[in-house]
């Protein structure tokens, strides 16, 4: 019984964990999973020869291997002003026993703000990284790095050992994706590109750290079994030169002026580099002195860290705002009085949800220590990661007398349908799906937008415009644009319009699973959309299960239920789409507008496999259940997660349970692993005579 269990629960949190981090699109709620992780260890306690693949419950922090460094990793002295620099190079003057005329070369670069990472190549192979952990510890994180597109595996004419230091970061357009995907599917929001940089080189899943966009610039070295150069920037320029991305905006100077420039004109283009910077780093530039100068304890006396001045200021919140996305997230934006912060003007910051404002994280504990945020509060604004203006504090001695506690609204403020907090999700969303004007031009740009329907021609900018014009009244409407007027638009003509309109022709044919990622119902993605278009096969199956569902027919909820990777809450998210009623009108008029195409029977109806229904359980060990299911229905079978009257096979590997029992009760052919190799060809049948064939016809 608990070996049933046991295998029931491993595929179902690998499952789980397939759909969180490689697909982002959560089939359970973390509360679920940490449930069935628990029973998972349990079981495995009470039981030592029961052990899942992976380690299961293992922390991050104690998941990766330590690395001892070759070389310590150290930190950076700070500098904050033209004279602190000018007492840098000074004590670097005496320190060297330079005469005032000598001259000193120095290097600036920008500081990144980011992770360091150390990556050793021996004999030109990438065979370690390694976290700057304690600085003479770090952790593991190899198989990691190797994801990462910057960093070369090979380093072909590198000395036989080099150690190369540099930064991991994200890019701000790749934070942004990142954070909206997560955002969107429910999953875990970063607070800045360098939290999120941090967060997704260390995952345990490499695929995980494939999947997040980061990037890398080489500015240093460790271990080196020749030199890489005389100075600071021919080293840098080695690194270059073997293939590292290295920072464009180095630049030498000789003096405390020179070097003012330098850092000028660094911090001005800090705005438009696209990622963060949160200083200008000044290395002495002749590796000799470098090495003369050596080292305090923790930081090197050849180099320091001129850090810019921190980009706060204090301004009066005048409004809070609820904007809706295109899921209907409700996303509370702070109206500031304009305020300056680094060079920007400032009207508007995000405040994430109900409980952020309320001075709470994710997991209700206190932030800003615990101080909520109030209309007419005096509030100090920051930019994280110089992109986002958020809220950093309150200050609690301005707040106005009439100030009271922020009520987040139990309504969508565009469309009055209520707002709810879905099971784990720290956003309140509008339920009122299509039918929300604000909503439904959010989603009409996603369903004319690439991951979808991808219509060339209809960007935001013409949604935006053809809604205003009131031509957009629901998703059917992108399918009955008057092309003719279009054409007399301004920024229009007889060519383009006529290039949108057969554009908007050829996307009225779309495949099932794309016509219901179409709908962006929450939870609802690609993965999801594709198990529901597979299971239901054609639109008039689905359209008429989806009428059951809002009736709440329960055979057609535990129909859904029985779909493997669709648990209860994808569930709920998806019959309550399905209860709006004027979000399922929308549904039924987009589906009306397009030729949808029934979900491809992958093969013939002469096809092996053809017209039978194959249930998979317990473990197989020759092939995952998802290869054995593709495998059936590539050669004509449908494959279903539970076991009913139709299943005409049940593939039936060690740990088969409840499903076997109820076969058996029902009479139901059932075989083991090694037969369905042979079944599904990928096999050579054993000897004429010992066995026959499934499906084979009886012998005349
Ligand atoms: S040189 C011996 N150069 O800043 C010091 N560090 O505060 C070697 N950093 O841990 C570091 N940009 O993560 C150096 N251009 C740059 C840098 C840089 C960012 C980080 C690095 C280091 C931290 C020290």
């Amino acid at each position: 019984m608990s070996r049933e269990r046991h295998a029931e629960l491993t595929d179902l949190l690998s499952r789980a964990e397939t759909a969180y981090h490689r697909d982002d699109e959560p089939i359970m709620s973390d509360a679920d999973y940490d449930a069935g992780r628990a029973e998972l260890r349990a079981l495995e306690a009470a039981d030592p020869s029961l052990s899942s693949e992976r380690p299961v419950g293992a922390a991050p922090a104690e998941g990766f291997a330590k690395i001892r460094l070759a070389k310590p990793m150290l930190s950076l002295a700070n500098t904050f002003s033209e004279d602190e620099v000018a007492a840098f190079l000074q004590a670097v003057r005496r320190d060297l026993g330079l005469a005032s005329g000598d001259p000193l070369r120095v290097c600036a670069e920008p500081k990144i703000d980011g992770l360091s990472l150390n990556l050793r190549y021996e004999d030109g192979y990438l065979v370690q990284a390694s976290t700057r952990g304690d600085g003479s510890v770090g952790e593991d994180v190899t198989a990691n790095a190797r994801t990462i597109m910057d960093i070369p595996w090979r380093l072909p004419g590198a000395p036989a050992v080099l150690e190369v230091r540099g930064e991991v970061y994200m890019s701000h357009a790749d934070f942004r994706a990142l954070n909206m995907r997560q955002a969107e599917r429910g999953g875990k929001t970063f607070a800045n590109p360098r939290n999120a940089a941090a967060g997704s080189l260390r995952q345990l899943d490499p695929e995980v750290t494939r999947e997040r966009a980061l990037s890398f610039f080489a500015y240093a070295w460790g271990e080196c079994s020749e030199p890489l150069g005389a100075t600071q920037t021919e080293a840098v320029a080695r690194l270059a030169a073997l293939g590292f991305p290295t920072n464009p905006l180095m630049g030498v100077a000789e003096d405390a002026a020179g070097l003012t420039a330098l850092y000028r004109a660094i911090h001005e283009h800090r705005p438009d580099l696209g990622y963060d910077i949160d200083g200008v780093v000044l290395k002495i530039d002749d590796l000799a002195l470098q090495e003369e100068l050596g080292f305090r304890s923790t930081t090197p006396r050849w180099a320091t860290a001129w850090k810019f001045p921190a980009e706060t200021a204090w301004t009066t919140l005048l409004a809070i705002d609820i904007g809706v996305g295109r899921t209907g997230v409700l996303a509370p934006v702070a109206r500031l009085n304009p305020v300056t912060v680094g060079g920007v003007v400032v009207s508007n910051a995000t405040l994430h949800n109900a409980a952020y404002i309320a001075g709470l994280d994710g997991d209700g504990q206190p932030i800003r220590g615990g101080r909520d945020i109030r209309v007419g509060d005096r509030v100090q604004v920051y930019r994280a990661g110089d992109v986002i203006p958020k809220i950093a504090d309150v200050d609690l001695a301005h707040r106005p007398a009439h100030a009271v506690p922020f009520v987040f609204p139990g309504h969508c403020p565009a469309c009055g349908s209520e707002a709810v907090r879905l099971e784990g999700e720290a956003a309140h969303r509008c339920t009122g799906g299509m039918g929300c004007g604000a909503q439904l031009v959010e989603k009409l740009k996603y369903i004319a937008g690439r991951d979808v329907f991808d219509i060339r021609g209809l960007g935001d900018t013409q949604i935006e415009q053809f809604s205003d014009l009131g031509w957009l009244g629901g998703p059917g409407d992108l399918f009955t644009l008057p092309i003719p007027t279009i054409a007399t638009l301004e920024g229009w003509g007889e060519t383009s319009a006529r290039k949108l309109g057969e554009a908007i022709e050829a996307a009225k044919k779309q495949p099932l699973d794309r016509v219901i990622l179409a709908f962006g119902i929450p939870l609802v993605g690609e993965t999801v959309s594709r198990l529901l278009a597979r299971h239901f096969g054609s639109w008039s199956c689905f359209d008429a299960a989806m009428d059951r569902l809002a009736a709440g027919d329960a055979a057609v909820e535990a129909e859904i239920l029985g779909i493997e990777g669709i648990g209860p809450i994808i569930l709920a998210s998806l019959a309550r789409a399905m209860r709006q009623p004027a979000e399922r009108d929308a549904i039924r008029t987009l589906a009306a507008a397009l030729d949808i195409a029934d979900v491809q029977a992958p093969a013939a109806a002469d096809a092996p496999l053809s017209g039978k229904i194959i249930v998979f359980t317990g473990s197989l060990v020759r092939m995952t259940r998802d290869e054995a299911e593709a495998r059936a229905e590539a050669l004509g079978a449908r494959t279903a997660g539970s076991v009913s009257k139709k299943t005409t096979l049940l593939v039936a590997g060690p740990g088969a349970g409840s499903k076997a029992a109820k076969a058996a009760e029902l009479g139901i052919e059932t075989i083991d692993e090694e037969a369905w190799m042979r079944l599904a060809g990928l096999e050579a049948e054993p000897a004429a005579g010992t066995e026959r064939g499934l499906f084979d016809e009886p012998q005349p």
